[in-house]
């Protein structure tokens, strides 16, 4: 696993303190809506985990799983949802939680339907950012990090299912990909 790592980019002391004042800075932000906070699966769930445990003010959680990787390393532009939230956005501050935005496309779908569902209003927190891998436009409200045009595994994040349970956030030898 480990030597499938090309360069840790940040450990997991580093990420705690960036998604704790994440958490709090939504906290103050969100105080008084009771957001409906969605996990978007699977990539997410340990941000998710951690970022609204940092959140100490009235909030609901749901789980939305798209899919458009597969097992490769660029977006096929179509986005599918696998599994749909549980309860109605209708008139609710919806704030979605995502692992990492690349082209832009998975998050336009979904805003696109959340917003023709009626919900208030539509925010976007993701930990990783890669901006110049943008096939569309789209900025997140909330960044952790703006990362290099690389792939990236650990924290939530897969390559082909694996490496999720990584505790940091790493690049991922080349060779892995192309072999
Ligand atoms: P798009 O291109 O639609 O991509 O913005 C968003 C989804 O693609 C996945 N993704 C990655 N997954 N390492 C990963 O493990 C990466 O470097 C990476 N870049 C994009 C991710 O699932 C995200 O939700
Ligand atoms: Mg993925």
């Amino acid at each position: 696993m480990l030597s499938d790592i090309q360069e840790i980019l940040y450990d997991e002391e580093q990420i705690r303190h960036k998604v704790i004042e994440m958490g709090r800075q939504l906290s103050r932000d969100f105080k008084d809506q009771n957001p409906l906070v969605i996990c978007i699966l699977k990539g997410a769930f340990i941000f998710m985990a951690d970022l609204v445990k940092a959140m100490d003010i009235p909030l609901e959680i749901d789980f939305m799983a798209v899919s458009s990787y597969g097992a490769s390393t660029k977006s096929s532009g179509v986005v599918k949802i696998v599994k749909d939230l549980d309860v109605p956005v209708e008139g609710r501050d919806v704030l979605i939680v995502e692992d990492i935005i690349d082209s832009g496309l998975t998050l336009s779908y979904l805003i696109d339907v959340l917003e023709r569902r009626n919900a208030k209003s539509v925010t976007v927190a993701t930990l990783f950012d890669k901006p110049s891998g943008r096939t569309v436009e789209l900025e997140a409200n909330y960044v952790g990090y703006t990362l290099p045009d690389a792939f990236v595994v650990g924290y939530g994040l897969d390559y082909a299912e694996k490496y999720r349970n990584l505790p940091f956030i790493g690049i991922l030898k080349p060779e892995v990909y192309s072999r």
